[in-house]
């Protein structure tokens, strides 16, 4: 597609070992689980794959580690048609999830940081150029604060838009929320960065509020099976997610911030934006997988026009 902006992202790489589970153990005791996979994830590749799968013009930039996953990661997103030429290796393991998946397709996940946690400000340094392109550069924390926010700041320096997933959740200093253009907490990241419980819909605008008032000028809070919620200079508005036989939430939140980007890649209004990336998230639930549950592009299109023909024929 011609005259979509460029998406540079910048963040972690992960192996995932997932296991599907019926119920935890607790402590002390010993439980079946249903079964293993192993799968390409890590929040940072998750976003460049997903991106150049829905069909961005993507880069992507990251440390793996001098094993075999690390050679595996570059080529899996490479073969999607994610540029890496910022993946560089480090001496150092790639970074690994464990990550438990129930009945409910609920996740949680456990990160050893490997690679990524080796990826500094002086590392980042060297891929600067690759923050010149401006377009739109995402980000995540599964790398170290220090990066995100000198990466963010030199995006801005580039007149880039920022889009700043903050996951997993800690505090985060003024400095990058001031840089940060588009800020898409969950409902759980929502309420540790606001240190409340907001649970009513009216106690999700407030807490969003407040963390548009520290720098963001749209947040977006993503609420899983019940869509998003989308709060600019304009006010606030919900869009919905449609009803799907969700098996695995891994890697949606990804997803979403994958296809919102695109959207906007492509000069996208917000709102057709959060249509797009709602939609996007809601099929990658129904398969299993972080990056292998990516829907394809006709995928998504096809799932809007047949929810456009569902409520105009309700
Ligand atoms: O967001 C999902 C991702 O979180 C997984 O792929 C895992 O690697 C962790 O980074």
């Amino acid at each position: 597609m011609s005259g979509r902006r460029p998406i540079t992202v910048v963040g972690s790489i992960n192996r995932d070992i997932v296991v599907y589970h019926d119920t935890l153990p607790r402590v002390g005791e010993t439980v079946f689980a249903q079964h293993l996979a192993f799968g390409h994830g890590g929040k940072g590749a998750n976003q460049a794959f997903a991106a150049s799968r829905l069909g961005g013009d993507v880069v992507m930039v990251g440390r793996v580690g001098q094993d075999d996953y690390g050679a595996l990661a570059r080529q899996v997103l490479a073969t999607e048609g994610c540029a890496v030429a910022g993946v560089r290796t480090l001496g150092e393991l790639s970074g690994q999830a464990l990550v438990l998946v129930g009945r409910d397709a609920g996740n949680r996940i456990l990160v050893i940081k490997g690679a990524n946690g080796r990826f500094t400000a002086s590392e980042l340094e060297r891929d600067a150029a690759l923050l010149a392109r401006g377009g739109f550069v995402l980000l995540q924390l599964e790398i170290p604060l220090e990066t995100v926010v000198l990466a963010a700041e030199k995006a801005r320096a580039c007149d880039a838009r920022v889009l700043l997933d903050p996951a997993p959740a800690i505090a985060l200093p003024l400095e990058l929320l001031r840089v940060t253009d588009i800020l898409t907490p969950n409902q759980t990241e929502l309420a540790a960065l606001t240190g409340s419980a907001p649970a009513s819909p009216a106690e999700v605008i407030e807490a969003a509020q407040q963390l548009r008032a520290r720098g963001p000028g749209v947040v977006i809070v993503k609420m899983g099976a019940e869509g998003c919620l989308l709060l600019d200079a304009n006010g606030h508005r919900r869009f919905a997610a449609p009803g799907v036989a969700a098996i695995d939430t891994t890697g949606a939140g990804d997803c979403f911030n994958a296809a919102l980007a695109v959207s906007l890649s492509e000069d996208a209004s917000l709102a057709d934006a959060c249509r797009f990336a709602v939609a996007a998230a809601s099929l990658s639930v129904t398969r299993p997988g972080a990056q292998a549950s990516t829907p394809q592009r006709v995928e998504v299109e096809d799932f809007l026009a047949q929810l456009a023909r569902q409520e105009s024929c309700p």
